[in-house]
């Protein structure tokens, strides 16, 4: 079986070809990164009109690459959401006109399982039960992953994800977009230890998340520093964004600690863009060592968004018999709670 990924969620076009077997016959990426930068963020109407330019003659690029043509595909799979309206029906409709010219089965992909399941991509791939830590522009999650579609939300961010946090810190620190990878390549040359900052929400029990006090912490150390010596020098930029990379780093590696304590699960998966952080890695492969837990990660490129997750999830599902009977509205928000283990659409009625 041959599968067709599509992901337009927010800013970045995917495109992939899995095959059961042979596994990933291609992949295929276009970052809008470059369109969105002037604007510190991603302007939601430039992104659709830039889905539409890029998905088709990547589409294209991508079968050519499998060395596969439109016939020779099984099923098409596309995000459906959660994600930004606009995208989402781009890649919806593509993925619904294909599907319907070369009467192809169809199914709507949730994106944040897209990203726990991206790490069954690798070699060795974790076996269920896992607890996954989502981390991404969006989210900041912990689930425990019984199977396919079997998700229980063991905490959740109240307020800004993990990544959105980075996003906004390195704006602070006047980075670029997206600031998550430039700050922690800043961080990289800070030292430790300078600036009291909290680690939210450790203190009390359980597994939630909460990240904007400590955006708020940084603005004040930023206040008072310029209050007091001026405008920040690279060195001291370098030290804020150490000592909040590693308030972010030791908050999350304190819940996922407890996550594999409360639900005594040895294996933890950690995907979403912020799952790329060094010093993350680093920090969870002690804390897993040290527990007797195994830690999972997808390659650095699949840790963004990208097709083959998309490929790869609709491929477990569609396997499995299920699929769309119809074109179904995008989902901007999808509690991935909400999500079942696939149903083999033939036993319906
Ligand atoms: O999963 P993703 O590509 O898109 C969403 O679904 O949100 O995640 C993007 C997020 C951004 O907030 C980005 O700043 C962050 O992941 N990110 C990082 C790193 N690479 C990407 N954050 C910290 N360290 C990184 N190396
Ligand atoms: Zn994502």
């Amino acid at each position: 079986m041959k599968v067709l990924g599509i992901e337009t969620s927010c800013d970045e076009t995917g495109v992939a070809v899995y095959a059961d077997g042979a596994g990933l016959l291609a992949h295929k990426l276009y970052s809008q990164v470059r369109l969105h930068r002037e604007f510190g963020g991603v302007v939601p109407e430039l992104a659709s009109r830039d889905h539409i330019r890029k998905l088709t003659p990547l589409v294209r690029a991508c079968l050519q690459e499998a060395g596969i043509r439109l016939d020779d595909l099984d099923g098409i799979a596309y995000t459906r959401g959660p994600g930004l309206v606009g995208a989402l029906l781009v890649g919806a409709a593509t993925a619904a006109g294909l599907a319907f010219a070369r009467g192809l089965p169809l199914i709507g992909v949730h994106h944040m399982e897209g990203h726990l399941l991206a790490p069954l991509l690798e070699e060795p791939a974790p076996e269920f039960p896992f607890v996954a830590l989502l981390v991404s522009g969006g989210h900041s999650q912990l689930v425990a992953v019984e199977e396919l579609g079997r998700y229980q939300l063991l905490g959740d961010t109240l307020d800004d994800a993990a990544g959105e946090a980075f996003d906004k810190t390195a704006k602070l620190l006047g980075l670029p977009y997206p600031g998550g990878p430039a700050l922690a390549r800043l961080a990289d040359a800070g030292q430790p230890g300078h600036y009291d900052l909290p680690r939210p929400m450790t203190r009390k029990p359980g597994l939630d998340f909460s990240f904007s006090g400590l955006k708020t912490a940084v603005l004040t150390a930023v206040n008072q520093e310029e209050a007091g010596h001026g405008a920040l020098d690279e060195s001291r930029r370098a030290n804020i964004a150490r000592d909040f990379q590693d308030a972010v780093v030791e908050t999350l590696v304190i819940k996922c600690r407890r996550a594999l304590e409360q639900t005594g699960i040895t294996r933890l998966v950690v995907a979403g863009g912020v799952s790329a952080n060094r010093r993350l890695r680093e920090a969870l492969a002690e804390m897993t060592a040290a527990q007797g837990a195994e830690v999972y990660y997808p390659r650095p490129e699949f840790c963004t968004d990208n097709g083959a997750m998309i490929a790869f999830a609709g491929y477990l599902r569609l396997a499995a018999g299920e699929r769309e009977t119809r074109m179904r509205r995008p989902r901007p928000r999808w509690p991935l709670e909400e999500l079942r283990p696939p149903v083999d659409s033939a036993t319906l009625v």
